[in-house]
Formats: C-alpha cells, structure tokens, sequence
C-alpha cells in the first residue's frame, strides 16, 4: 500500500480531493480507521477528554500522548499519523518544543505533530520544522487555550480576530506547515483562508469550504453522548450498541445461558 504523506495532502488540494480526518488513540481503532482508508488519523489530546475523562486537554501528559502514539502507530499501513503536542509541552521555548517533538517522534514513530497558535509560537514551530519533523496548525478554538477564551463557542466572528487569524494562516504556510487544522470559526472565515493558502486546511466546526473535515471518533461514533455541538454528524449509536451488547451478555450470564456447551472444553 502506497502511505499517504504531507505531499499526497498538498496534491489532494490541488485536485480538489477532500481530505478525510479522524483521531484515534489505540491499536484497535486506528487498525478500523485506516483499513477504511481515512487519510490522516490525528493522535489528538482529546485523549484528555475521551480516553481519560478530564474536563479540559490540559492535564493530559507527554508520556501519555507517546503512549497512544505508539498504539496508534502500530495499526496503521497507510493513513498519516500526526501527534498533538500537549499544553506546556513546547510553548515555553523552542528548545523545549523541539525535545518534545523529537521525542514523540523517536518514541512513537510518528509522521507529523501538531501545536495550537500562530504568531505567539512562531519560534517553537519555526525550531521544529528545521529539524526535520513535519508540523500542523491549529488555530480558531484552541482547546489548551480555553482557560483564555473562558467558553467554547465560536472564534474570530470579530472581525479583529479574524484579522489576526487569517495572518496567523498565512505566516503558518510561510513558516512551512503542512496543513493547519480551523476549529469552529465561521464557514466564510474558513472559506476565505482555505482559498489564501496552498497547505490543507482541515476543518472541524468551521464549515464545507475546509481542504478536509475531521471529527472526534468517540464522537462521530455516538460513544460519546454527553457531547453534541451543533457541528457534529453521528455516523453511529455505538452507545446503544454497546448498551444493547452489554444487557444481552449480562443476561446470559445470570441466566446461566452463557458459555453453553459448544462454548466450553
Ligand atoms: O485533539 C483533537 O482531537 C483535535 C482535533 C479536534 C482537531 O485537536
Ligand atoms: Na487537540
């Protein structure tokens, strides 16, 4: 099988191919996700939230992120793999950035990281890039920021801020990242950013105008029910699945129906 790298993403564009993006963050899903042919899975922080059921991606640790990396990496043959720095990991100097980076990539063996902001990080991303490790923006909400934003709701409707995003946008690609993911920002404000640069952008909550759409698996799955943004498609009711799965086996065991004789040695 043919890997998909940042380079297929740029020609994606240029053919006018949307990308298509999920997280994972074991073995077994991302093994699902890539045999389906998802291009990019994304090892996302949200693993703070799905996996470890903190409030916020802020707790969740480098160690942690590796951790996941690694599973991930062991299931997939062809989808990219990209790897969220987490919060305090990078943004303090562009040393620490590129240590952190450098270990998730040995680590993991990983393709790509990715880092939340523009401007404010310039030098971090700038470090990482020179040695060689691919990077990914990540601007409009940026969940490691959301004790600064003090809500969830929708970024850069100001046109203030959708000044100083559009500039972060284009100082991404000038600095050389290969794609940078929109998080819930107006669609036209995507639409426009998505036409100013020639990397993907990959867009969740930010409209049909993206390069590609990704989505939180748990989510998009239906595993997750206590989450549901406006932006969210459920492709699945795993929770009642899983639910239904669950009361069949319980069933079976107080009833003394399971294991019966061809199930037993
Ligand atoms: O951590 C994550 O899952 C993400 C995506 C939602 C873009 O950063
Ligand atoms: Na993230």
């Amino acid at each position: 099988i043919k890997r998909i790298t940042t380079n297929t993403l740029r020609e994606f564009k240029q053919k006018g191919e949307k990308i298509a993006c999920l997280t994972s963050y074991d073995y077994s899903m991302a093994k699902l996700v890539d045999g389906a042919g998802i291009e990019v899975i994304l090892v996302g922080d949200s693993a703070s939230n799905v996996m470890a059921g903190h409030e916020t991606t802020l707790p969740i640790t480098v160690d942690q992120m590796i951790y996941h990396a690694q599973s991930v990496v062991r299931a997939v043959k062809r989808a990219l793999v990209v790897v969220d720095l987490p919060f305090g990991s990078y943004q303090g100097n562009s040393s620490e950035a590129l240590r952190t980076a450098v270990r998730i990539m040995k680590e993991s063996a990983a393709h790509a990281v990715k880092m939340e902001g523009g401007v404010e990080i310039e030098d971090c991303i700038k470090r990482v890039l020179s040695a060689g490790i691919p990077v990914m923006g990540h601007l409009g909400l940026t969940p490691q920021s959301i004790y600064k934003f003090g809500t969830y709701t929708v970024r850069a409707k100001e046109e203030e801020e959708a000044r100083l995003l559009r500039s972060n946008a284009k100082l991404l690609e000038d600095l050389g990242c290969f794609g940078v993911v929109l998080e819930k920002i107006p669609a036209r404000l995507a639409t426009e950013v998505s036409k100013e640069l020639e990397i993907p952008t990959i867009g969740i909550g930010a409209g049909n105008g993206c390069d590609g759409q990704i989505l939180v698996i748990h989510d998009m799955l239906g595993i997750n029910k206590d989450f549901s943004p406006r932006f969210l498609r459920r492709y699945a009711d795993l929770a009642e699945v899983m639910n239904t799965a669950f009361v069949n086996y319980m069933k079976d065991v107080k009833a003394g129906d399971f294991p019966n004789e061809k199930e037993s040695y």
